[in-house]
């Protein structure tokens, strides 16, 4: 077994915590951004917190998405709700990507960002998450983590402590124009653009 296997087995956090620190840490690399007075810093912090966005996305809907469906009465409307709000933060995202961060369009984009991802954040942390939680098992919801761990360590945005020699996913993806579609690309296999 190795560290790694044996350090998983005995974190029990659940899937429900995993995906609270990535809301919570994409808003941190957000609010980052007008405190920069370097474009080429803003443009960086930009590009991570959309590659994480995309990333925590693609999470929720491989494995949030079929327990909600499974477990939760109304699953199937709280998926699609989800979906839409996915979207609205995707077509927000893409616009930033191209927008140049010395373009003065460029603050109210990742100010609407933070927005919708916030918006984003409550509507699960309020009413989906604690509802999964009360219907889905700790051990299956801890499962479910590991898998988002697994993947996050296949695809890092930025260096993992396990894997320190990593390049950041970003930078593997590219920066700028078209990130939001390579990152989706790189994290779901798929090989062509369909947005
Ligand atoms: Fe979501
Ligand atoms: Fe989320």
């Amino acid at each position: 077994m190795t560290a790694q296997t044996q350090t998983d087995q005995r974190d029990q956090r659940d899937i429900v915590d995993e995906l609270i620190t990535d809301h919570r840490e994409a808003l941190q690399l957000l609010a980052r951004i007008p405190v920069s007075v370097k474009p080429d810093e803003q443009r960086e912090l930009a590009d991570i917190a959309i590659a994480e966005v995309v990333r925590h996305s693609v999470a929720e809907e491989t494995y949030v998405y079929p327990a909600m469906r499974e477990y939760l009465p109304d699953g199937e409307d709280l998926v699609n709700h989800d979906i839409e709000e996915h979207d609205e933060l995707e077509k927000i995202m893409k616009e930033l990507e191209k927008t140049d961060a010395s373009d003065p369009a460029f603050a109210g984009l990742v100010h609407k960002m933070s927005d919708a991802l916030r918006h984003h954040a409550q509507d699960e942390e309020a009413n989906q998450f604690p509802r999964l939680r009360e219907r889905v098992s700790h051990e299956q919801l801890v499962e479910l983590r590991r898998k988002v761990d697994q993947a996050k360590r296949r695809a890092p945005t930025r260096p993992h402590p396990d894997s320190p020699n990593s390049e950041l996913f970003h930078k593997i993806v590219g920066p700028g124009v078209g990130l939001v579609d390579r990152a989706r690309d790189k994290l779901t296999g798929r090989t062509t653009t369909t947005k």
